[in-house]
């Protein structure tokens, strides 16, 4: 199927552009040493796992559904069980703990609490060589403004362990540390928050015997054996300091006696994806007139309502740019269910279909159906010309969650 022959809505996959992010990544990974894993919060679409397994170590999850989706899917074609699994939750339930150590290769807990009260079972796993587990620290180092609810590091963060509340020594079966600070920044947040996490915790890592930084690190007593440098870095963005980040990355692995890894989730699908409306109506105000479309922002693209931002659209601009200005918003009842308003070249009629860009990512992940909407399809895009549809909704995904 063609790509204007889809049905809308449907969110679209572009593979070579996912191809062309996941071997950025591949080469920062083999030029700095470090791990570069998937983080299926921000993209899960799994018929794509094994292209992106491809090229990456592994994955990190929010939890065990994300893990078992990851140990299911994730893998190239016909391999299975080579990929890294790595599970990121505030708190684990108890009846969770033992399937998520049957899966992880890394665990990471949020707190000392959590690390104890589920030693027994993770210790097992550990003892047996299965597993890794790490703690999330917090840097307490804030790179981000205006955004508080994506900055981790904000006072009263309940994400990591404050320094403040680190035990003097790690905790026996402790091998990695963990901080994820960043959303959606380029390297230089990176390389300070690093350079304040070694100053803060740096006596907790390794240091390996020819770096001749003898002021930092642990002597030959730590087990630390890696650090994970969390996501929120926009490497596969054009402006992003890629050579910063492998000079850091290989820094990092020649002064500490560590693995380094990174867990990014929108730079893997970033620009990557789309998603088709068709306009159903058009309304007039005594403002803009209103395109009623068969998307929503509420529905289909939570975060321009949460980040807020305005989504790029093909052949869309700035309100009053062109000719013709409309508001684009949806067929829900929420009188705020507002797209954004942009101007085109020529007028728009019903019918008419629109395409969303940069639709990849926590957009899939983050849909519901909210006033009983429709969930839009999901196709892959080998090229313009041959597209898939892989995954289609309808009125039982709607009930079965109610
Ligand atoms: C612990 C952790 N790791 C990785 C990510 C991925 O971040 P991003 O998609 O911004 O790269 C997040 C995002 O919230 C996160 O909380």
């Amino acid at each position: 199927m063609r790509f204007d022959e889809l049905k809308t809505p449907v969110y679209v996959i572009d593979e070579q552009k996912l191809s062309k992010n996941c071997s950025i990544l591949k080469n920062i990974q083999d030029k700095s040493g470090a791990k570069i894993l998937l983080a299926q919060k921000a993209f899960s679409a799994y018929s794509t796992y094994p292209l992106i397994a491809k090229y990456l170590t592994g994955t990190t999850a929010s939890g065990l559904f994300e893990a078992k989706l990851a140990f299911e899917e994730f893998h190239e074609k016909g391999k299975t069980g080579d990929k890294e699994v790595h599970v990121f939750e505030p708190a684990f339930h108890d009846d969770e703990m033992e399937e998520v150590c049957g899966i992880a290769d890394h665990l990471v807990f949020n707190s000392i609490n959590q690390l104890e009260h589920h030693r027994k079972i993770w210790e097992r796993s550990w003892k047996e060589g299965k597993l890794s587990v790490g703690l999330r620290v917090n840097p307490e180092f804030s790179t981000q403004e205006g955004h508080e609810i994506y900055d981790p590091c904000a006072p009263g963060s309940r994400l990591g362990i404050r320094l403040c509340d680190m035990p003097d020594k790690l905790p026996k079966g402790v091998e990695g540390l963990h901080f994820h600070t960043l959303c959606e920044q380029g390297f230089e947040p990176l390389r300070d928050t690093f350079y304040e996490f070694e100053r803060k915790f740096g006596k907790y890592l390794p240091q390996k015997a020819n770096s001749g930084a003898s002021d930092k690190g642990a002597t030959g007593t730590s087990a630390l054996k890696w650090i994970n440098m969390g996501g929120g870095h926009h490497i596969t963005r054009d402006d992003y300091d890629r050579e910063g980040l492998i000079e850091l990355v290989k820094y990092i692995r020649e002064t500490y006696d560590i693995e380094v890894y990174l867990e990014p989730g929108e730079a893997i699908a970033l620009d990557a994806g789309y998603l088709i409306t068709t306009v159903m109506d058009i309304v007039k105000t005594e403002k803009y007139p209103v395109l009623i479309l068969d998307t929503s922002a509420a529905c289909h693209m939570p975060d321009v309502l949460e980040m807020p931002y305005r989504p790029p659209l093909r052949d869309g601009y700035e309100a009053g740019e062109k000719k013709y200005t409309y508001r684009l918003s949806s067929r829900t009842c929420l009188a705020g269910d507002v797209i954004g308003d942009y101007s085109f070249d020529s007028e728009l009629n019903i019918g008419d279909r629109l395409v969303f860009e940069d639709m990849a990512i926590y957009s899939m992940v983050k849909n519901n159906t909210f006033n009983g909407m429709p969930l839009p399809d999901i196709a892959l895009m080998h090229n313009e010309e041959s597209c898939e549809v892989v995954k289609t909704f309808g009125y039982e995904d709607f009930k079965m969650r109610l």
